[in-house]
């Protein structure tokens, strides 16, 4: 598959499959099951604010202070692996990956991630991974931003109700007494966070196929996207 995409594209470029959406819409989960029907690497972008994330929580620092700030990111020992589909993060040496969903950084990873210094020095891992390996690539501003070259650019979305409902079920699970208003409050707020942020905001880029997922399974979402790539290949 791989093979024959590139010889169909450009036998000199890596493969890059660029994926955007909002949080909860299942990008994470369908970028990993595209990633492994083909073969090639999954970055989850979102990792790597989360994993800054916690690095800021451990120094205490104060994200109003642009000097804390600053000097937290030159001591940051931040490394990630790929397995499986999954992106594993490695701070200082240690798998953290187990808490990037904890609750506080997920309270807290929207509030880094408008912060200019960290998105560059996100986007300079982001180019380090995706130079030279096919990849699929999640995020919020993959398509717009880190890879608008990318032969494939998909915005997955769903309705605020859907993506409430599916992310209840893991926040019940740190969280048990937690609402489904209350998940769909704290969704509503990351959303307006990432789409109206000044820079790389989550954006639907025109070039970016549009699947609404409200209504159909991540696995139908995956087919979808193969039948567009393959599509493309026979038409070149
Ligand atoms: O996808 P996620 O929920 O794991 O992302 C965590 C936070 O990082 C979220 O607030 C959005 C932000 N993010 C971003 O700004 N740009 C990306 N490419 C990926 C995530």
């Amino acid at each position: 598959m791989i093979s024959l995409i590139l010889m169909g594209i450009d036998e000199t470029k890596v493969l890059k499959i660029a994926i955007d959406g909002p949080a909860a819409s299942g990008k994470g989960t369908v970028a990993k099951m595209l990633a492994q029907r083909l073969g090639i690497i999954c970055l989850d972008t979102g990792a790597l604010y989360r994993g800054i994330t916690v690095h800021f929580m451990n120094s205490k620092v104060n994200l109003g202070h642009e000097s804390e700030v600053n000097s937290a990111l030159e001591n940051l020992n931040l490394r990630v692996c790929h397995q499986g589909g999954s992106t594993l993060v490695f701070l200082n040496d240690k798998d953290i990956t187990e808490h990037l969903h904890d609750i506080e950084v997920s309270a807290t990873a929207y509030k880094v991630a408008v912060i200019p210094a960290v998105r560059k020095k996100v986007r300079s891992i982001q180019h380090e991974i995706a130079c030279c390996q096919d990849l699929v690539c999640e995020g919020r501003d993959i398509t717009s931003v880190v890879l608008p070259d990318a032969q494939f650019k998909f915005y997955l979305t769903a309705s605020l109700e859907e993506r409430a409902r599916r992310r209840l079920n893991q926040e019940r699970i740190q969280n048990p007494g937690i609402t489904l208003e209350q998940v769909k409050q704290g969704i509503h707020e990351r959303d307006v966070a990432d789409m109206t942020r000044e820079i790389s905001p989550l954006v639907h880029v025109s070039d970016a196929v549009l699947i609404d997922a409200s209504h159909i399974s991540a696995v139908e979402v995956v087919q979808r996207m193969l039948d567009i790539i393959n599509d493309k290949l026979k038409n070149l």
